[in-house]
């Protein structure tokens, strides 16, 4: 059918969305084997909305020559990789997936939890052999979760998720974010503390679920590494630069922290030779959102936001910085 808005895709998402936007929009997916800042530059300029991965930098040039664009609907819930000044100033809107996601990453993280402080990873490698070491008392030792305290960074959706998870481990939850958060229940067990410094050095496993922002960048560094206790985990399933990655290496070599837990990187999706050589890291390679129902959700929401921008509404993820301005 002609004339219908054109919608493009970086990368091919799941069926359910993609049949959605298939009814009322021609649908463009780039080739996965050719540059995708090449093919963007082609067909950008006459797309009318845009779903892009969030290993895909839409920066100020690209918006600027996107005259038709009305919308970019981010197939993730973080959108660092947009320039939202720019698309304000286009009057392009963008979206994002929260929610459908939250259980899935905070999942992901227990698991790192899981297996970083029980050395699971290492534990089945040494199945793999023919034969394993025999049952003995100081074998494979790792570290107990309950009574430690969990310290969450940035409170938001996932923070919380994990949160909850840890009380039904038995930890004592703590948390930092800008300020407290009003909704949350009144337990002694989840404690707000103000201070970075306090968090840091009570913290047993800290988690990291704050946005990748200019704020953000590099929240972690050599400073905050030896505020941290010997025995206690760094968990990042957030986005790489948070963290300041060479910093965290050294900590992992001098044993200042007990170990970590790794679901992005610095530049994903190159993974440093300093963080492959280490045992006391368990990474994965950014699946905090990778379940069948997620996925499929997202795709949905993306499908959703991109038919409310067609017929003029304010789509329901509109992105916070946009959001704040409309109201
Ligand atoms: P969210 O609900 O917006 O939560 C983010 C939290 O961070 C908010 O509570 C926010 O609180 C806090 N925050 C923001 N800036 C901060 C700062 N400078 N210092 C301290 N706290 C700060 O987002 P979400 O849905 O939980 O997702 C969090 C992030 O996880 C996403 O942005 C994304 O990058 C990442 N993510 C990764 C995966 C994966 O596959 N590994 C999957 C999903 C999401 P205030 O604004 O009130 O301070
Ligand atoms: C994944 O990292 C997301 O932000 O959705
Ligand atoms: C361990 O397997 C035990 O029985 O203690």
């Amino acid at each position: 059918m002609q004339n219908r808005p054109r919608v493009v895709l970086t990368h091919k998402i799941p069926e359910k969305g993609l049949n959605l936007l298939r009814d009322d929009f021609e649908v463009i997916i780039l080739d996965p084997s050719k540059s995708i800042p090449e093919q963007l530059k082609e067909q950008l300029p006459s797309a009318h909305y845009l779903v892009p991965l969030l290993s895909v930098e839409i920066g100020h040039d690209l918006i600027k020559n996107s005259s038709n664009l009305k919308g970019i609907a981010n197939y993730a819930v973080g959108y660092n990789n947009i320039d939202i000044r720019s698309a304000k100033e286009y009057g392009i809107l963008v979206t994002n997936t929260p929610d459908v996601l939250t259980n899935a990453t905070a999942d992901l993280t227990w698991g790192l939890i899981l297996a970083v402080t029980r050395r699971i990873i290492e534990a089945e490698r040494e199945c793999r052999n023919p034969e394993f070491q025999e049952w003995a008392p100081e074998f494979m030792l790792g570290y107990e979760l309950s009574g430690k305290t969990l310290g969450i960074l940035g409170m938001g959706r996932i923070g919380r998720a994990v949160a909850q998870r840890g009380i039904g481990f038995g930890m004592e939850i703590c948390y930092y974010s800008r300020s407290a958060v009003k909704t949350l229940p009144k337990t002694k067990n989840m404690q707000y503390i103000s201070n970075l410094t306090e968090f840091l050095q009570l913290s047993d496993i800290i988690s990291l679920h704050v946005p990748y922002t200019a704020e953000t960048h590099h929240l972690i560094g050599e400073k905050e590494l030896k505020l941290m206790k010997s025995t206690s985990f760094l968990i990042n399933t957030a986005r790489g630069k948070v963290i300041d990655e060479i910093a965290l290496i050294k900590a992992l070599r001098n044993k200042d922290i007990a170990g970590s837990g790794l679901d992005v990187f610095y530049d994903e999706p190159k993974v440093p030779r300093g963080l492959r050589d280490l045992n006391n890291v368990v990474m994965t390679p950014h699946i905090g959102s990778a379940t069948r129902e997620a996925r499929d959700a997202m795709s949905v929401m993306v499908a959703e936001n991109i038919h409310a921008m067609e017929k003029g509404l304010i789509p329901p993820n509109l992105v916070q910085e946009m959001k704040k301005e409309r109201e």
